[in-house]
């Protein structure tokens, strides 16, 4: 797929709904045993393998009205200890989330096997950092090589316990969150540096009780979750190319409306404006505990800057387009204490940086992130998704940005997260 240089950016963009929060209601309201009404719940290639998956355990599923990027999914699940085993492989696809969430409900069901599998992204990511801690609260979980998937789970009785996580990880804290609902006595999980947290706004908004305590998290075991309605708002992930794009191509005015605007998700805003880029923000109230809110960008010069390790789980998807920026800023930016890009969708570092110098920047891979010297702009050329969604779409806004346009090989990646991100662009271009 080719991406041609963009005159401008403009008009008005609804990001399609959030993947994480969309993996999280699927599941929540997979455990309960009332109906669920997850609203705005995300049509992507990730999010259907986890409506599957829960189908797999019993749960029914039902797709609803749907807009363009998000529809109704009416969910009546099977209770927080009703899980049903499964005949075959669990096939997460791509997804890490799943991948990384759902063994921490099945190893506390007090019976059943399952074995979870995924495609060969999956297969290279590490999956010991939830089987070891989740095995210190007396779990069944078996890896490849003892570290890889698939994942073989059978069903305990679990103990809570006090978890400190050596990498910060959204997913392995939810895992274990998940885990603690179904163990005796309490469990805590403490973090290095706090990461997203929709699983605990989730969770508590189902009656668990979850606290927070600076980095630590505790959640108390529960007889049963309950769950009304959940509303995804947009994914700030997927808005945060279109910022981009509107920030580095010149002339650019665009709206944002309707993101999720969670302070543990927009480390990315933090960045660009301490960068120099012009962003409006316009909170809203919250909806179920999650902030949300429109953006306006438009396009503005860029001075470089350091993205320290303290940062980084505020913005750890949108490292890339951090690359992108830095292409084009004054002064030469580094990213530092980064190495988790290298256990995500793709090598990121060596992704990012092999595919931007490709397209004509001046980029350095370091052993925990990355430096680039801005030039002032892009040339262009060709890059492989390598089947990665996020370089896929990083492909693409270098496209925009660049002098003589971007072709992305294996640009279907994109499904991944964001399956109208082609027709997005041309709309406001
Ligand atoms: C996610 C957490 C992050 C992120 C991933 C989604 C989540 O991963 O990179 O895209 O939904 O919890 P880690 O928690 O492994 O850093």
């Amino acid at each position: 797929m080719r991406f041609e240089p963009a005159s401008r950016i403009a008009g008005a963009l609804r990001p399609p709904p959030d993947k994480s929060i969309s993996h999280r209601a699927a599941l929540v309201a997979a455990m309960c045993e009332e109906p669920v009404r997850v609203v705005n719940f995300l049509r992507a290639d990730d999010t259907a393998s986890t409506a599957a998956a829960i189908r797999t355990l019993g749960a029914v599923a039902e797709l609803g009205e749907s807009g363009s990027a998000g529809a109704d999914l009416a969910i009546r699940g099977v209770g927080l200890r009703g899980a049903g085993s499964s005949d075959g492989d669990i096939d997460v696809g791509n997804a890490g989330t799943l991948m990384r969430l759902l063994p921490g409900w099945l190893a506390g069901q007090g019976r059943g096997h399952w074995t979870l599998d995924g495609d060969k992204s999956i297969r290279r990511r590490p999956m010991d950092r939830i089987a070891d801690p989740l095995r210190a609260m007396g779990a069944s979980v078996e890896c490849r090589e003892g570290r890889f998937a698939p994942v073989v789970i059978d069903g305990r009785e679990l103990h809570g316990a006090d978890h400190e996580l050596p990498i910060a990880s959204a997913q392995v804290k939810s895992c274990l969150l998940l885990a603690g609902l179904l163990a005796k006595g309490s469990t805590t999980v403490a973090e290095p540096q706090r990461t997203r947290d929709h699983t605990e706004i989730m969770l508590r908004n189902a009656g668990a009780r979850v606290e927070v305590e600076g980095e630590r998290v505790a959640v108390a075991p529960v007889e049963r979750l309950v769950l009304d309605e959940v509303a995804v708002p947009g994914d700030f992930s997927s808005a945060a190319f279109f910022v981009v794009a509107a920030t580095l191509v010149a002339g650019s005015e665009l709206a944002i409306t309707d993101s999720g605007l969670n302070p543990t998700r927009t480390g990315l805003l933090d960045v660009m404006v301490r960068m120099g880029a012009n962003i409006e923000r316009e909170d809203a109230p919250h909806d179920g505990g999650e902030a949300v809110g429109d953006l306006t960008v438009r396009s503005a010069p860029l001075r470089a800057t350091t993205v320290e390790p303290g940062e980084v789980p505020l913005l750890i998807d949108e490292l890339p387009l951090v690359a992108l920026l830095g292409a084009f800023a004054d002064g030469t930016t580094v990213v530092r204490g980064a190495e988790e890009l290298r256990q995500k969708e793709s090598d990121r570092i060596a992704t990012v940086t092999d595919g931007l110098r490709g397209l004509g920047a001046s980029i350095e891979a370091t052993s925990d992130g990355f430096e680039v010297e801005g030039i002032g702009a892009l040339r262009g050329g060709t890059i492989d998704s390598r089947g990665d969604h996020r370089l896929a779409m990083l492909g693409a806004v270098a496209g925009a940005a660049s002098q003589r346009g971007v072709e992305v090989r294996g640009f279907e990646a994109a499904a991944v997260s964001y399956p109208g991100f082609a027709a997005d662009l041309e709309l406001v271009t």
